[in-house]
């Protein structure tokens, strides 16, 4: 669960919500859709609109009119779930006014916290953990006949492969692709194999087709989503067993060459990998492709091998660096991004200024950073003490992230005089006059508009920067 990636994991809830124009019929009642956590969330929700959707639902902006609100929680670290259980308590003084309104929560908090939210709490009448999304249009109408409805489920299968997701809130121009569910893993700070199940990679046709669908409506740029993508394994085992010779094996460096090869005019991007599985294959691809963007995102948590091995990671700070010395060899020009967590159980001084060391050493372009929270039910928590004082961990925060803006600000002006391709997402917030896209490296580009819209590709000289924008001109062809 990780970028995952994201502003959004770091903490912003995002409202996912729509008005859907053309339903196939309509139940005459509005869902209202809320989102908080990783990118494979939104995506959910994206699965969710749809399943309600063709029960005749329609969504909206406002959860006010909404006959059924539903939460689409993350359980990562505590303070998301506080957030979530802060807008339950509002949404509950609504129901004192409208008996009839459902709310529900789906996710992962659905699947930590199960019937406690309805039985102790009393703040849901319905939970849903991510693998019983299809099951919601029964759930909502148990809630309806007066009952409570639970269903978390865990599936060892289901990847919602024939789900064709509702796109929400995304603006036409790009849109996430979910190629695999659950981890396997077993990171020892992390909820997420326990809320979202055994690792299971999604049918590559289905995954193709959808790109494909995807391109034909006007989108320019997908992302491939999974905890791990490196570990997207079709018709293969674990252990390595063909399951059916007659088909090709695919694995993810194939399935990414395959979506690349969709369109050109269709940007790649993919999130999370995974250091230990990364390996050349995936690299060599990226760098054969130009609509592959050339950007990587490789959690690396802590730069000492000691605190990596209690956080079971499966790699030492060495083959850390030798993964981003390949990737600085085969795909020179990649923007290179990390999540890093601080004040992890028995994290010394030393153990933290080699997180800060290796920080510098690679030169990030872009980093997620949080510290330590203690997860209920982890190998952590059940093995070691959660020793360092708030005040440490938010020290080191603090540390990690001033280096950050530096290595930010550093990485941005070494982009100014160079020319970038930018797929335009969008007008500037702050003015009609400007757009803004991102370049291949991930970084928000803003520009002139001219007579520029969001989906086209423009080529735009650098000439200023902060350390989160770079900003240039059009070079018309
Ligand atoms: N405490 C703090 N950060 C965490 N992450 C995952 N679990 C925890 C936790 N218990 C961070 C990791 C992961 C990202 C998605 O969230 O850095 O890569
Ligand atoms: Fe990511 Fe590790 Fe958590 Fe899996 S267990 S989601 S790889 S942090």
């Amino acid at each position: 669960m990780e970028k995952t990636i994201d502003e959004s994991i770091q903490g912003s809830a995002t409202m996912l919500n729509t008005n859907l124009a053309a339903e196939k019929f309509s139940n005459g009642k509005k869902l209202y859709l809320e989102s908080y956590g990783c990118q494979m969330n939104f995506s959910d929700s994206e699965i969710v609109a749809s399943i309600l959707t063709d029960k005749g639902f329609s969504t909206t902006r406002n959860a006010e009119e909404a006959d059924v609100i539903l939460m689409n929680t993350c359980s990562i670290r505590e303070n998301a779930e506080q957030r979530v259980r802060n807008k339950l308590s509002q949404y509950n003084k609504r129901k004192k006014q409208n008996p009839s309104l459902v709310i529900g929560v789906l996710g992962c908090m659905a699947e930590r916290l199960k019937d406690s939210l309805l039985e102790q709490e009393k703040l849901v009448d319905l939970v849903a953990g991510p693998d019983s999304y299809r099951d919601l249009p029964n759930l909502i109408e148990e809630v309806e006949s007066g009952q409570k409805a639970v269903n978390v489920l865990l599936s060892r299968e289901e990847t919602y492969a024939d789900i064709s997701p509702v796109r929400l809130g995304s603006g036409g121009v790009t849109a996430f692709i979910s190629i695999m569910r659950g981890c396997d893993n077993m990171c020892s700070f992390c909820v997420v194999p326990f809320t979202r199940g055994r690792e299971r990679s999604r049918d590559p046709k289905s995954i193709v087709q959808e790109a494909s669908d995807l391109f034909d409506q006007g989108y320019r740029e997908v992302t491939l989503l999974g905890q791990n993508v490196d570990s997207y394994k079709w018709n293969i085992t674990k252990k390595g067993e063909i399951i059916n010779p007659d088909e090709p094996v695919v694995t993810f460096a194939n399935l990414m060459e395959k979506v690349a090869l969709v369109n050109p005019d269709l940007r790649i991007r993919f999130s999370t990998s995974h250091p230990k599985d990364m390996i050349d294959d995936v690299l060599h691809v990226m760098a054969k492709y130009e609509n592959i963007c050339d950007y990587i995102h490789l959690p690396v948590q802590s730069g000492n091998t000691e605190v990596l091995k209690k956080m079971n990671r499966g790699y030492t700070r060495e083959w850390y660096m030798n993964r981003i010395d390949a990737i600085k060899r085969i795909i020179p020009e990649a923007a290179i991004s990390t999540d890093i967590i601080t004040g992890f159980c028995g994290e010394t001084d030393e153990q933290h200024k080699d997180t800060l060391t290796l920080m510098s050493e690679v030169g990030y372009d872009f980093a997620y950073m949080f510290f330590y929270s203690e997860r209920p039910k982890t190998l952590a928590e059940r093995k070691f003490e959660d020793d360092i004082p708030e005040a440490t961990k938010k020290q080191r925060l603090y540390e990690v992230q001033e280096l950050q803006a530096e290595l930010s600000l550093a990485s941005n002006k070494k982009a100014v005089g160079k020319t970038y391709k930018v797929l335009i997402e969008g007008i500037s917030k702050r003015s009609d006059e400007e757009v803004y896209g991102r370049n291949s490296q991930n970084v928000t580009t803003i520009f002139a508009k001219d007579d520029y819209k969001p989906g086209d590709y423009v080529n735009v000289k650098i000439t200023d920067y902060t350390s989160a924008t770079l900003r240039g001109i059009a070079v018309k062809a």
